[in-house]
């Protein structure tokens, strides 16, 4: 069965607290936190005092994904402020062992993302430190956006890596998400579907999770 991770990106932020209270009722496995700073990213989204809060309004999974340049200098903060899964881009970390070890060593699994351009052969022989990788199927920066079909080729492959490898790495799957797309992404191999504007969006958020975990 899927992990699903609403994304709260697209959650309403003048009412934070109904939006905790829909994800802790429904059947959502962790909270998809998007922190981004107008660097690695064309778009600045929110930081620490908000992920305080969230993470202590949830028993659930705080799940952060981090598009900011140099995230070792932050890795401690985000540990404190209630981060469980710690995700970094592959392209913002020229010493990538290091942040992961760093990762690790303050008690939160470690997440590495990848943008659309770039190949999964490149974590080859990183695979086993990590613990999820997590395929951006848009461009990071926006929820809203399409998803870009030739991710699943990128799912078929980097599951293969971890099969060969004898691994329990987790594939997580971000951006454009939708109740259509999401049995194709699940057989392609993904064990992990982040969801924003789907969730959010729609009518009827909770039922739209269970929907999610239903395939
Ligand atoms: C985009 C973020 C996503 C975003 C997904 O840069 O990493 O997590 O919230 O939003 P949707 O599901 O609307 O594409
Ligand atoms: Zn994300």
């Amino acid at each position: 069965m899927a992990i699903i991770a609403p994304s709260l990106l697209s959650a309403d932020f003048l009412n934070l607290q109904k939006d905790c209270d829909m994800l802790n009722a429904s059947e959502a496995d962790w909270f998809h936190l998007d922190v981004m700073d107008g660097r690695f990213v064309p778009n600045i989204s929110f930081g620490f005092p908000v992920i305080e809060r969230v993470c202590k309004a949830t028993k659930k999974v705080c799940d952060v994904h981090l598009m900011i340049e140099e995230p070792g200098n932050y890795a401690e903060a985000f540990q404190k402020a209630g981060a469980n899964n710690l995700t970094v881009h592959y392209e913002a970390c020229p010493h990538l062992h290091r942040n992961l070890q760093q990762i690790k060593s303050l008690g939160m699994k470690a997440g590495v993302a990848l943008n659309p351009h770039t190949p999964v052969h490149l974590l080859s022989d990183i695979l086993h430190d990590i613990d999820i990788v997590l395929l951006m199927s848009v461009n990071p920066g926006f929820g809203g956006q399409q998803f870009i079909p030739y991710t699943i080729d990128k799912i078929v492959a980097l599951k293969q890596m971890i099969a060969d490898k004898k691994l329990n790495t987790l594939i997580e799957i971000d951006g454009g998400v939708t109740l259509d797309n999401a049995a194709a992404i699940l057989s392609a191999g993904a064990d992990v579907l982040v969801a924003g504007n789907t969730v959010f969006k729609s009518d009827d958020p909770s039922g739209t999770i269970a929907a999610l975990k239903k395939l």
